[in-house]
């Protein structure tokens, strides 16, 4: 839980000391600023209420940040619940913030059970198959284990249809070893449907005044279904005791289109890459792999040490800028595995082998966000950062 006390800890909170190594080569690169994650962490507690806790869900290597070091970095600024897929991702950042608890999110296998022993770890219960087998684990383990309900409320992927919830609340309560420590929603339309969100956050709230109508021993059961985009209308309904943050934490806006982020938030991320050469080429020179783009003057062309095996994926081709000496150059062509080629044609100077390009960030008065980079490939900004492969360094920073 971030309290009052904890919030006002982040700005002077000693940073985790992260291992930056000695960067043999730089050709393909993210810095990430773990001061910038901890003001946004702080920035987005803030607009909450006290009595709500933070969750940082840090699955997927944290959307490609890197889970270690940004669960500590979390932990150090005060929070103590992440969420995250699965019992490995689980085991990694409780490796990194030892303190802390983890909400593992994805379906409950027999074969990977055996890590819900850790009580560190939360199990999500979907169905009686699930209840069945963590009643399993309690009894070899000879005590209750603590797990999260998830109910579906209009996602359509894991949770009990929420017409159905009642009674496995029900079968839930009444085992002697399990104990329910939240009943959680997801809403897949915060995003871009706020008539779709209202409904299901009602949804949501009639489900817990059933539960709670029924269960007169636990009328405080905390909930929880508000994510990034979820915070635009955190204030509509009754606060829920918890709130899952994911992309916002990382400095992107969550929202569809034009509208505003919940709260104001910085990109953490910057990834770059190197100029590897430059050359003059003539009018009608096709470019890169399948011809897809055809010189219509003579151009200086740069070629730079990114490609889709970095994560710059093809959908980039031809589409997306980047960022040197200041401005914006296009991408001629398609993307290829380790290189792309951009034009240089309109910068005064040309720039030359080691000169370092920004595919994600700011230089001078340009920036390219993750969402630039989605808008412009048909994907989202999660994806973009996800898609970053473990060829790209990652290398942290404290500014
Ligand atoms: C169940 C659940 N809750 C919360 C989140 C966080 O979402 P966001 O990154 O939009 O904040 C996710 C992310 O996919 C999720 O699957």
């Amino acid at each position: 839980m971030v309290l009052e006390a904890q919030k006002s800890a982040i700005s002077s909170a000693t940073l985790p000391q992260v291992q930056v190594g000695n960067l043999p080569f730089r050709r393909c690169w993210a810095e990430i600023n773990l001061l910038a994650f901890q003001s946004n962490i702080a920035a987005i507690c803030h607009f909450l209420p006290n009595s709500v806790e933070y969750c940082a869900v840090v699955k997927a290597d944290a959307y490609g940040h890197g889970a270690g070091p940004i669960a500590a970095a979390a932990f150090a600024g005060g929070v103590q619940l992440f969420a995250v897929a699965n019992p490995i991702e689980a085991r990694q950042v409780l490796t990194a913030a030892p303190q802390a608890r983890a909400l593992v999110f994805g379906s409950l296998f027999a074969d990977e059970l055996e890590a819900f022993a850790d009580e560190r770890m939360i199990a999500t219960v979907s169905n009686e198959e699930e209840a069945v087998l963590l009643e399993q684990l309690a009894q070899r383990l000879n005590r209750k284990l603590a797990l999260q309900l998830k109910i579906d409320t209009g996602m359509g992927r894991l949770g009990i249809w929420h017409d159905q919830a009642l009674p496995l609340y029900q079968r839930l309560r009444s085992s002697p070893w399990l104990r329910i420590e939240a009943v959680y929603s997801h809403l897949p339309q915060a995003d871009c449907n706020l008539a779709y969100t209202l409904a299901q956050k009602e949804q949501f709230q009639s489900i817990l005044a059933e539960l709670r109508q029924w269960d007169k021993g636990n009328q405080r059961i905390i909930s929880h279904i508000d994510n990034s985009a979820g915070l635009t209308t955190f204030n509509t309904f009754p606060n829920h005791g918890i709130v899952r943050v994911g992309l916002l934490q990382y400095g992107e806006n969550p929202m569809t289109g034009t509208e505003a982020p919940p709260v104001a938030v910085q990109p953490i991320l910057s990834w770059y890459a190197r100029v590897g050469m430059v050359k003059t080429l003539p009018t009608g020179t096709a470019i890169s792999y399948g011809g897809r783009h055809t010189l219509a003057r003579q151009s200086r062309v740069a070629v730079l040490t990114v490609g889709y095996g970095d994560g710059y994926g093809t959908a980039l081709s031809n589409r997306a800028e980047v960022l040197l000496h200041g401005r914006r150059c296009p991408v001629l062509g398609r993307v290829t595995m380790d290189q792309i080629m951009v034009d240089v044609s309109e910068l005064s100077t040309s720039p030359k082998a080691g000169d370092v390009a920004t595919l994600i960030g700011t230089d001078g008065l340009e920036q390219i966000t993750a969402s630039e980079l989605a808008a412009r490939s048909g994907a989202i900004p999660w994806e973009i950062f996800c898609a970053l492969s473990p060829r790209v360094k990652r290398i942290y920073r404290h500014d």
